[in-house]
């Protein structure tokens, strides 16, 4: 670790983003030897609390041994404050701070994690930086300044803009870190490893060879209880407009100059440009109903009655460059589904001369390359072969590389823990710049204004069922095949 005298502020530290996801991972890191030895972690909130009823409280979600957990817990600090910008909390989390940073000779840090609501981003991080984020004058260059800030940022292109604005007037760009989990997720970083380490993918990654490209996210249980925070937002400012349109920058942009984090980001926000906005057209919504024993959203005590918010949605997307002109990418989410799973799948072009087997027995086995972000981590895939024995017969088998299996002694990071040591390291690589979050939200924008209209019903679809009845023709009409006969099996270990 960094040789730095570092302070962690959480602010929103009682909230439950700060007790299931930012101290979890903040105690992996300190378990690791990842965080600094001079570090404290100071746990900022409204409610009245003591260091000890904070330790408490976050004591049921950090896994570890009882002696490491107590010994975590040592580090970290409590302060009640307000969120308004003249609070008098914020003096005092910064006389905690200047106190901890009484040796000037080695270089400070300071990270404050937003663990907020974004509507008090604005006055958190005015009070912050009025209050805490003047470093002295006696403080050497090597010290710093960063907000991790978490989405929805904003509800729309404008309105994501205004946020960006009044935040960027208070910390520069290069101090804000915009966390998108997705892209903390082994499988998403490792994209970039594959891609542009070897040529065996730059040669049919394109529209000569792509078909189309599925990036799907499912999972297998409805809003329950959080339809209230669900329903103003919808599947696609949920998961679709960042997490899946970030996966699929990183399948679709081109080679960055170098490995710096603006250069990658350069590229993620190039790609990004050239996606027309959607119109409805380009859409399917859906919205679950009861089914298998479970309610429907609009049961959901927390959601508005009658509301049309979708809780599925796939979406086509056209990306207008040299590369992918013409090959449809299909970002599709839903809640209640049949299964839990994030999947991309880029089929390939049929082979046009069908040799094997009778005329045109393998004209819809295509070649899939698969990359599974979740459960089970795995990238394969999937070729026709002759099939072993004496006849010279023909089945879909694949390449595996199952996570499970391959690196069954290796425990996968959890994403934020990776984003925070990133944002200690001051390695923006793997956090939203403000261009890619515009870019991503022009996109999208149109279709949300049309369905805030109400200009949409989303069509029904039974609770634990694959979607709507009509994704089937919208997936087809993009060029999307499904292999008949083949299923791919998860190893045993994943
Ligand atoms: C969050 C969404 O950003 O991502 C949730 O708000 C969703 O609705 C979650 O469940 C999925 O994250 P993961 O890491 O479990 O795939």
């Amino acid at each position: 670790p960094p040789d730095i005298t570092l302070s962690i502020v959480v602010l929103g530290a009682s909230g439950d983003l700060a007790k299931k996801k930012t101290f979890p991972a903040l105690f992996a890191l300190y378990k690791q030897g990842f965080l600094p030895r001079a570090t404290q972690i100071i746990g900022y909130a409204r409610t009245a609390l003591t260091a000890e009823a904070l330790h408490e409280r976050l004591r049921q979600y950090l896994k570890g041994e009882e002696e490491e957990i107590a010994r975590f817990l040592k580090l970290c600090f409590y302060v009640q404050g307000e969120y308004v910008p003249d609070a008098p909390g914020y003096r005092e989390l910064a006389r905690h701070v200047e106190e901890w940073e009484a040796q000037p000779a080695s270089p400070a840090g300071r990270l404050f994690y937003l663990a907020l609501p974004p509507y008090v981003y604005p006055e958190v991080c005015q009070g912050l930086s009025r209050e805490c984020s003047d470093l002295g004058p006696s403080r050497n260059a090597a010290s710093w300044v960063r907000a991790i800030v978490e989405k929805p940022f904003g509800n729309d292109l404008e309105s994501s803009e205004a946020l960006c604005e009044q935040l960027g007037a208070l910390f520069p760009e290069n101090q804000l870190y915009r966390i998108d989990h997705y892209l903390g997720k082994e499988l998403s970083q490792n994209l970039l490893v594959m891609r542009w380490a070897n040529p065996i993918f730059g040669a049919w990654w394109n529209r000569h060879y792509v078909n189309n490209v599925q990036i799907s996210f499912k999972e297998d249980f409805g809003t329950q209880g959080r339809g209230g925070y669900f329903d103003s937002y919808g599947i696609i400012r949920d998961v679709i407009q960042n997490h899946l349109t970030q996966l699929l920058a990183l399948i679709a942009m081109e080679c960055p100059v170098s490995n710096h984090p603006d250069d990658i980001r350069d590229e993620k926000c190039k790609v990004l440009r050239c996606i027309a906005p959607l119109n409805l057209q380009d859409v399917v919504l859906g919205q679950y109903v009861a089914g298998n024993d479970q309610p429907g959203y609009l049961e959901d005590p927390t959601v508005p009655e009658g509301s049309r918010a979708p809780t599925y949605a796939a979406c086509r997307l056209a990306i207008n460059n040299e590369r992918w002109a013409g090959v449809p990418f299909v970002l599709r989410a839903g809640k209640a589904l049949n299964e839990r799973s994030v999947v991309v799948r880029m089929q390939l072009h049929e082979n046009p001369v069908p040799l094997f087997g009778p005329h045109g027995t393998h004209q819809n086995m295509r070649n899939e390359f698969v990359m599974r972000l979740q459960p089970g981590e795995a990238i394969y895939a999937k070729m026709v072969v002759k099939k072993p024995g004496l006849e010279m017969d023909t089945e879909m088998s694949e390449l595996d590389l199952s996570y499970g299996e391959r690196y069954a002694d290796v425990k996968i990071p959890d994403a934020y823990e990776r984003l925070i040591l990133d944002c200690i390291r001051g390695d923006q690589q793997h956090f939203v710049r403000r261009d890619e979050l515009r870019a991503a939200w022009s996109i999208f924008t149109p279709v949300l204004h049309a369905i805030d209209r109400g200009e949409v019903q989303p069509e029904p679809y039974e609770y634990g069922s694959r979607g709507p009845p009509s994704q089937d023709a919208f997936l087809a009409a993009a060029g999307y095949k499904r292999t008949a006969r083949y299923t791919w099996k998860p190893s045993k270990s994943s």
